[in-house]
């Protein structure tokens, strides 16, 4: 009903709506007054995660995206390896697994067949598994070793959009309570970030604030048939995520690739008034990274490419070679992803709307896949 919509007309832009506080109650009670992690949920013993030499993430879909900007996280802030692995191909290739793996099962709803039997073969092999869950009590928390829960609260859009941005809230948590565990070189930046992701809801809400020009942009490509989405390092999985949102929204071909590949392939696609959206890395940190998309920008426009172009504030290297230019705040660059998610959901929502898609309920999707 419109109630329960909260005056929304789609479930999708009340959640989308949702997330500034979704990312601030996933964070609640889980720093203390000093700024360390007081993750007690994590009922693996710090003993145990010093032991930790490897981590693998499972999940599928959206969950899965953000197990890939996780293993950013991960590595950099703990030097364990860690593996990104979709949980439908998991199993079926006799994974390497230990006591001292570590499993991470990212799921919203609990319930997906997949992630559950990759983790219940997890376990058979003896690893922890740790699972991050919307879901209170739901089947794959209750068959792991902990959960750790994201506090979006009810998703019914089968498209996910909280859930994501909680998920990836959980998922650097889990990073730098490891990191902190472990005792890191990365001890200051570890603490810098803490406070860094207690100021994350506030610029959410900031990017939410300046999405009218996003929308308005989605309905003047209602009659495309292909978008595609770049980015490098976390903005490679935010393009994924990108590309999944309009093809199961708007039903329109869409693909992420990572920037650095265009030259191995894609490129080849490019023609002219072809929508690419670029997700361009902070042209502070990791500086390199940024000139190199700002010349595949060029590239692709050269070659008559329409870009579509989220670059942070201040960014003015790449106002030359934007069509359209989407502005996001200033973050460090592994949390980048919380706020350069955001217009792609609203880009999706508003093209699927424009093509007179059922946006919370699109064809052949159901929002918790219980078969494998
Ligand atoms: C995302 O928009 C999807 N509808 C889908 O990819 C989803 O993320 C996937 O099925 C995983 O679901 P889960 O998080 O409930 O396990």
């Amino acid at each position: 009903s419109a109630a329960e919509k909260g005056g929304y007309d789609y479930f999708m832009l009340k959640e989308i709506a949702e997330q500034p506080k979704a990312v601030a109650d996933t964070l609640l009670g889980r720093i203390d007054d000093s700024g360390s992690l007081t993750l007690d949920e994590v009922r693996i013993s710090a003993a145990e995660l010093r032991e930790v030499d490897k981590v693998v993430i499972i999940a599928c879909g959206t969950a899965f995206h953000a197990g890939l900007i996780a293993k950013y996280a991960i590595e950099h802030w703990t030097r364990i390896p860690c593996e990104v692995e979709l949980a439908s191909e998991f199993r079926y290739r006799d994974p390497i697994l230990d006591p001292r793996t570590l499993v991470i099962a990212i799921s919203q709803s609990g319930e997906t067949m997949d992630t559950l039997m990759a983790l219940r073969h997890a376990r058979e092999q003896g690893s922890k598994v740790l699972a991050i869950c919307n879901t209170n009590g739901s089947t794959i928390p209750r068959e792991s070793d902990a959960v750790l829960y994201t506090h979006a609260g009810p998703e019914v859009a089968v498209a996910s959009t909280k859930a994501f941005l909680t998920q990836l809230v959980a998922c650097y948590l889990v990073a730098l309570y490891l990191g902190q565990v472990r005792g890191t070189k990365w001890g200051d930046e570890i603490d810098a970030v803490i406070r860094d992701l207690s100021q994350i809801s506030g610029e959410v809400e900031r990017v939410l604030e300046t999405m009218e020009p996003v929308r308005a942009l989605a309905r003047t490509l209602a009659s495309k048939n292909t978008v595609l989405f770049l980015g490098r390092h976390v903005g490679y999985p935010v393009a994924l995520e990108g590309a999944l949102k309009l093809k199961e929204l708007a039903y329109m071909h869409a693909e992420g690739f990572a920037a650095g590949e265009l030259k191995h392939g894609p490129i080849a696609l490019i023609e002219e008034d072809l929508p690419v959206v670029v997700v361009v890395p902070s042209p502070r940190g990791r500086s390199v990274l940024h000139d190199k998309i700002v010349s595949n920008i060029q590239e692709i426009r050269a070659r008559g490419a329409r870009t579509i172009v989220i670059a942070e504030e201040g960014d003015e290297t790449v106002v030359p070679y934007a069509d359209h230019l989407i502005r996001i705040p200033a973050t460090p660059t592994l949390l980048q992803p919380l706020v350069a998610t955001v217009p792609l959901q609203v880009f999706a929502c508003e093209l699927a709307t424009a093509r007179g898609n059922e946006v919370d309920q699109p064809r052949n999707l159901a929002k918790s896949v219980t078969v494998e």
